[in-house]
């Protein structure tokens, strides 16, 4: 056995690390959830846009009955690019030899005139548009809703931005901030009117949701309902200072190790007249918007693993479980890579 003489400074010879969370891309799988792909506005009627997703390639086409549809990108004949193909009707049609498919992703008609093969077909994503957004699900059906606000839709305004470029970390890292208790004191400065609400947290396979009562890095008062839908979706519920507002932040997959960002607030449209609410979500996006900031350059640099936790991370501890738990399944791989 090792000595060491009195006085000497411990050193430690290893680091204590918690079993690891397998990474997006880890053995060809990613975590089954909502993705967000592109703005609502970004794909017109009649338009088709390619977004890469799960480390390969999807189209977003909207068809003349307004749908908006997720497939995978490459035409089954001979690999020709989708996106710049052509919407007609309810169709997407290759550039390259003019065969159509529809919106579940079938070959109905070969430019040629030959009769199109039965396995002529994409992968059709589960689709969803919400808030301003065009969502797909990574499986064959959804296992979870995109997450609703107290209030109903129609009685919401709602703001929402795009942010240019990727984080350089799988989306569930941003989701780890939520239940890290430690950052939202320290690197936010908000207080907490109660100790860490660790017990009252609710957990589902698809989600965690937990309320605080305390006060903004300003002293506001704030009371907040947070938490994260899958591996990909921020959820918040606030009364900021007697108001209430909702924020999302839901983060893209488009390949292993990289996270695309949209914010989204949401204001109820019978709380002031309509310029007062749009100064409202003005107001609650640049507080967000703040918040997140203090967040981004450790998110740009960090090289994340579970490590040494206290008393403080059981809520950490806990996620890391969920996500160690999270489904994991790629069936779309041989159709968009
Ligand atoms: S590659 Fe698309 S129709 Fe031939
Ligand atoms: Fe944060």
């Amino acid at each position: 056995m090792a000595t060491a003489s009195v006085g000497a400074p411990l050193v430690p010879r290893r680091r204590f690390l918690g079993r690891p969370i397998p990474a997006e891309g880890a053995n060809g799988l990613f975590t089954q959830s909502w993705f967000p792909l592109c703005l609502s506005s970004q794909v017109a009627k009649g338009q088709v846009r390619g977004v890469d997703f799960l480390d390969g390639r999807v189209v977003i086409f909207r068809g003349e009955n307004s749908r908006a549809q997720v497939l995978s990108a490459y035409c089954p004949h001979v690999g020709a690019d989708l996106s710049v193909g052509e919407v007609l009707g309810n169709t997407i049609r290759c550039a390259f030899h003019h065969w159509q498919y529809d919106q579940r992703g079938v070959c109905v008609k070969t430019g040629i005139g030959d009769p199109p093969p039965p396995g002529a077909c994409l992968f059709n994503f589960p689709t969803a548009e919400k808030y301003d957004l065009i969502w797909a699900f990574n499986g064959e059906t959804p296992l979870f809703e995109l997450p609703d606000f107290p209030y109903p839709e129609d009685e919401l305004a709602i703001q929402v931005e795009a942010f240019e470029g990727a984080l350089p970390v799988d989306p569930w890292v941003l989701c780890c901030n939520t239940p890290d208790m430690q950052h939202i004191k320290a690197l936010h400065g908000v207080t907490f009117d109660q100790e860490d609400p660790d017990e009252d947290i609710e957990w589902t396979p698809y989600s965690m949701l937990y309320d605080f009562k305390g006060r903004h890095a300003n002293g506001e008062p704030i009371e907040y309902r947070i938490g994260i839908y899958g591996t990909s979706i921020f959820y918040q519920s606030s009364i900021f200072d007697g108001r209430w507002f909702g924020f999302l932040a839901p983060f893209g997959l488009p390949r292993p190790g990289r996270a695309t960002t949209y914010m989204i607030v949401v204001a109820r449209k019978s709380d002031s007249d309509t310029a007062s609410t749009e100064a409202f979500l003005q107001f609650a996006m640049q507080l967000e918007k703040k918040v997140v900031g203090e967040d981004v350059p450790i998110m740009q640099t960090i090289h994340f693993q579970p490590g040494t936790l206290t008393k403080s991370d059981k809520a950490l501890s806990k996620f890391f479980q969920y996500l160690r738990d999270y489904p994991r399944a790629h069936p779309s791989a041989e159709f968009i890579t």
